[in-house]
């Protein structure tokens, strides 16, 4: 049986995989989380205890970082400060956690020798013009826009650098926006469905015409899995589903699954530095890897995703308002 420890696996993307880990495959898991305001116990709950455990700690606790990659055989790493708009508001936690606790992470995965694998993101690459018939590649140069996406971008820089000074077993994969179950209500996503249930307008930043590529978590964990067990090492693969939408096509269409009508939203002030368009290519992963998503309908998914905001309210419900507060402090 193979010993994964999973950072950040509280989160929205990293519960997602635990499941899907622990459903699909026989090896056993812990989890590593600071249970910052972004992470959620609840999203774990129900794992068989004989292969799971949860340890409440920071990445950037060194020693006790050192004692858990000592007994694990892979250490898959999405723990990050993960919001562009929280990242606009206060830097200083993304480089402590993006930067410093990868570093922690790397070296002690040198030190003992254990394969690594880096969660991040398309943000690395900058953005697009709606226009443009080109998408991202492994190739694409980096030109990160915000305080979060220029960190994930200097904590793949990183990973690469270990691998080629120190010859480090390790992997990165650059994946586009994420939805389903466990996403906190700051995301999209989450906060239109969640205000919609609480009463509260939805919220479209300036045009609303940037365009998102969507993905849905259990698709991201397959993929994570498949480049964890068969990507070369060294090697970088990026992770899209072709769910190209704009904001505003979402929401509308989040408005009329939940029976309101499609225009019962407000503009509000644009985020400063706003991507226009992120788009994959993933090639690379289908091809060499033979990867496929299994949600390739978007709405479908986008319905059933609905579905379990509104099964599970005491899953979002204790955070909804401070969420609000923070939003309402930056007119968004
Ligand atoms: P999230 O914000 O939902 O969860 C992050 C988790 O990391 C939380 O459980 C939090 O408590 C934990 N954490 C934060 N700082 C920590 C620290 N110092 N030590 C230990 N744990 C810590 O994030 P997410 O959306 O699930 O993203 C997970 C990873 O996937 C990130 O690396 C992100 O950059 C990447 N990613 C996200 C998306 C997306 O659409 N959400 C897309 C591509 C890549
Ligand atoms: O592309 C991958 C990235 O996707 C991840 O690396 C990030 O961790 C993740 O947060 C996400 O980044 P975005 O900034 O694209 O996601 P967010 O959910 O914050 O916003 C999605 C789009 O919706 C973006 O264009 C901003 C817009 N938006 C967002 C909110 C919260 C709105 O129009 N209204 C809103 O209320």
């Amino acid at each position: 049986m193979t010993r994964l420890l999973v950072t950040g696996g509280a989160g929205f993307i990293g519960s997602n995989f635990v499941h899907h880990v622990i459903r699909n495959t026989d090896y056993s898991v812990t989890v590593l989380d600071a249970l910052t305001y972004a992470g959620n116990i609840a999203s774990l709950d129900g794992l068989p205890m004989d292969r799971f455990a949860f340890v409440h700690g920071s990445i950037g606790d060194a020693e006790l970082v050192d004692s858990l990659v000592a007994a694990a055989d892979a250490v898959v790493h999405f723990a990050a400060e993960t919001h562009n708009d929280n990242s606009l508001s206060d830097p200083s936690p993304f480089l402590t956690t993006n930067l410093l606790g990868t570093f922690t992470l790397l070296e002690t995965c040198r030190r003992r020798n254990v394969r690594f694998h880096h969660v991040s993101t398309d943000e690395v690459f900058g953005d697009l013009a709606l226009d443009d018939a080109d998408r991202f590649t492994e190739t694409t140069p980096y030109n990160p826009s915000s305080p979060y996406s220029s960190t994930k971008a200097g904590s793949d820089l990183l990973v690469r650098a270990w691998v080629r000074s120190f010859g480090l077993d390790a992997t990165i994969s650059n994946c586009s926006n994420n939805y389903g179950p466990f996403q906190h209500v700051e995301k999209f996503i989450p906060r239109q469905v969640t205000n919609v249930l609480s009463g509260i307008r939805p919220k479209l930043y300036g045009d609303g015409l940037n365009v998102r590529d969507w993905i849905h978590a259990d698709d991201h964990s397959s993929a994570v899995l498949a480049v964890l067990e068969h990507g070369r090492s060294g090697e970088t693969y990026l992770i899209g589903a072709d769910g190209e939408r704009s904001n505003k096509d979402v929401i509308e269409w989040v408005l009329e699954l939940l029976g309101h009508p499609r225009d019962a939203y407000d503009h509000v002030a644009d985020r400063p530095g706003h991507d226009r368009r992120y788009a994959i290519d993933p090639t690379k992963l289908r091809d060499e890897l033979g990867w496929r998503p299994r949600f390739v309908d978007f709405e479908a998914g986008l319905a059933a995703t609905i579905q379990w905001y509104q099964d599970n309210r005491t899953w979002w419900e204790p955070t909804k308002d401070a969420t609000e507060l923070r939003y309402a402090a930056q007119s968004r």
